[in-house]
């Protein structure tokens, strides 16, 4: 079956579908044919990101306030009373040495990067039958401060690959398979700074460790996003897959 006969007439759900890596992811899919609910926190970013495409549907929500998941749930089933995939896009990064790091952004990173796809997946399973879930962590999981130092923002992404594991375990039964991302440096809005002049020096420091000699783009990464979603991956579950032009082997 090709991508376009699967995916028409699917609903999927992207958090931080309202910019870079899971904007482009929203476009893809809704180009393939399927709904898209794109959920992401500024106005304007949902905005444009609805302009791209009339299978695109958005909902505003701040995943850094606790306690207001069944709020978001409801609307969500005002689009669709049917899920078939789900993607944790929604991310955020504080740097800063461990020694001095604050709590209250910890905290926020694990709300946004990690808590809130636990909470929205478990809250959402009740009307997806079977499907596929991705979540996005990153190459800061395995090799500690790439950029800037940042203890809780790899420790945000760590958890995610801890816990796509145990619900690939988990849910294998439900037919829902599990898998996590593992972007390195990709050009998108997270990273504006880095790619600044002020950052050229570090940049270049950065990619020479890159077998592939560049930053990746969010397009690049949907690709993957949605070849885990399809039924081309119809066997992948629990998998970690590097998107990061190779950073991993050196
Ligand atoms: N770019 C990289 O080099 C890189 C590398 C490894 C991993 N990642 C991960 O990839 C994912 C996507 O990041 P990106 O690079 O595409 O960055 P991005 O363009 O800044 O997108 C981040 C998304 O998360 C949403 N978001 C942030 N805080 C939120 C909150 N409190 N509530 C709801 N939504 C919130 C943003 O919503 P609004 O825009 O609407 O505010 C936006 O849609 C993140 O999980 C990030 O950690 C990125």
């Amino acid at each position: 079956m090709n991508d376009l006969e699967y995916f028409k007439g699917k609903t999927y759900i992207i958090t931080g579908g309202s910019s870079g890596i899971g904007k482009a992811s929203s476009l893809l899919l809704a180009e393939k044919g399927a709904t898209v609910i794109s959920i992401g926190r500024t106005k304007s970013h949902l905005e444009s990101t609805a302009l791209l495409h009339k299978n695109i549907k958005t909902i505003q929500h701040d995943f850094s306030e606790s306690g207001n998941i069944e709020h978001l749930v409801d609307k969500i089933r005002q689009f669709s009373c049917c899920i078939d995939g789900f993607v944790h896009c929604a991310g955020v990064i504080y740097t800063e040495p461990f020694e001095t790091f604050r709590m209250h952004e910890l905290r926020k990173m694990e709300l946004v990067n990690v808590e809130s796809g636990f909470e929205l997946l478990q809250k959402i399973l009740t009307f997806m039958k079977e499907g596929s879930a991705v979540f996005v962590s990153s190459i800061d999981a395995f090799f500690g401060a790439v950029n800037s130092p940042s203890s809780g923002y790899a420790l945000s992404k760590a958890a995610v690959i801890g816990l796509v594991r145990a619900l690939a375990s988990e849910l294998g039964d439900k037919k829902i398979r599990v898998n996590a991302v593992v972007p390195g440096l990709i050009k998108t809005q997270m990273t504006d700074d880095f790619f600044s002049e002020a950052f050229a020096e570090e940049r270049q420091k950065f990619l020479k460790r890159v077998p592939l000699r560049r930053a990746g783009t969010a397009e690049e990464v949907a690709k993957l996003i949605v070849f885990l979603l399809s039924d081309s991956a119809s066997y992948i579950t629990g998998d970690t897959i590097f998107i990061d032009g190779g950073y991993h082997v050196r």
